[in-house]
């Protein structure tokens, strides 16, 4: 009897570190889904390029191109056409679409390189965090993933990981340090939900 995959379709909009990390994960028989496509609003993302590598349907998809609700109505068509039971952002910069959130309520995740509700808001991506979590002089860090709601960051928690920063004489140390954990937590924590031992309800 062949068991439904869990299907995952991933947003990015830069390098794809952590879409790499994911694929790692599948390949390795750490985490048991089927990646259906990867959406990138960046048309020269590393993302993109990753995903194409591996055969993986790649699509740019931006506001720019299109005027607003071209780009939300191609987005639901792609959702529709793929199916995915989670939707994976790792490192988009765009928000998703009000009408997205509210058909996959409890079926989209982020990953957040600080221990939120610290250091997170509107700004706070890329070395932005790493910068503040410098500046505050803090001597832990981590990385958080959340579900994804009408507020961004504000979704509700359901996984967080520390990590020693006390070692770290730069904000790019304490960046190389978390998204090394990044690349260990996200699998993880997808694997955990497909399991079911983590839930997005
Ligand atoms: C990661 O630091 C992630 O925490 C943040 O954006 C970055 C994505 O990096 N949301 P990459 O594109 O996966 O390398």
């Amino acid at each position: 009897m062949n068991v439904k995959r869990f299907r995952i379709c991933v947003f990015a909009s830069g390098r794809g570190s952590n879409l790499q990390a994911i694929i790692d994960g599948v390949e390795e028989g750490r985490l048991n889904c089927e990646i259906v496509f990867v959406m990138s609003n960046n048309s020269s993302s590393g993302a993109l390029e990753i995903a194409r590598k591996k055969n993986i349907p790649a699509y740019h998809l931006s506001e720019k191109v299109f005027h607003k609700n071209n780009f939300e109505e191609s987005l639901i068509d792609l959702l529709e056409k793929h199916k995915p039971d989670l939707i994976v952002l790792a490192g988009y910069m765009k928000l998703v679409p009000i009408s997205v959130i509210r058909r996959f309520e409890n079926r989209i995740i982020n990953i957040h390189p600080a221990l939120l509700p610290k250091f997170g808001g509107k700004g706070m991506y890329g070395m932005n965090v790493h910068n503040a979590v410098f500046q505050a002089g803090e001597k832990v860090s981590g990385v958080t993933i959340h579900i994804v709601n009408e507020n961004y960051d504000e979704g509700k928690i359901i996984y967080q990981e520390k990590i020693d920063i006390s070692d770290c004489k730069s904000p790019e140390e304490i960046a190389e340090k978390v998204l090394k954990l990044e690349h260990k937590v996200y699998p993880e924590v997808i694997q955990k939900i497909i399991e079911g031992k983590i839930k997005l309800n």
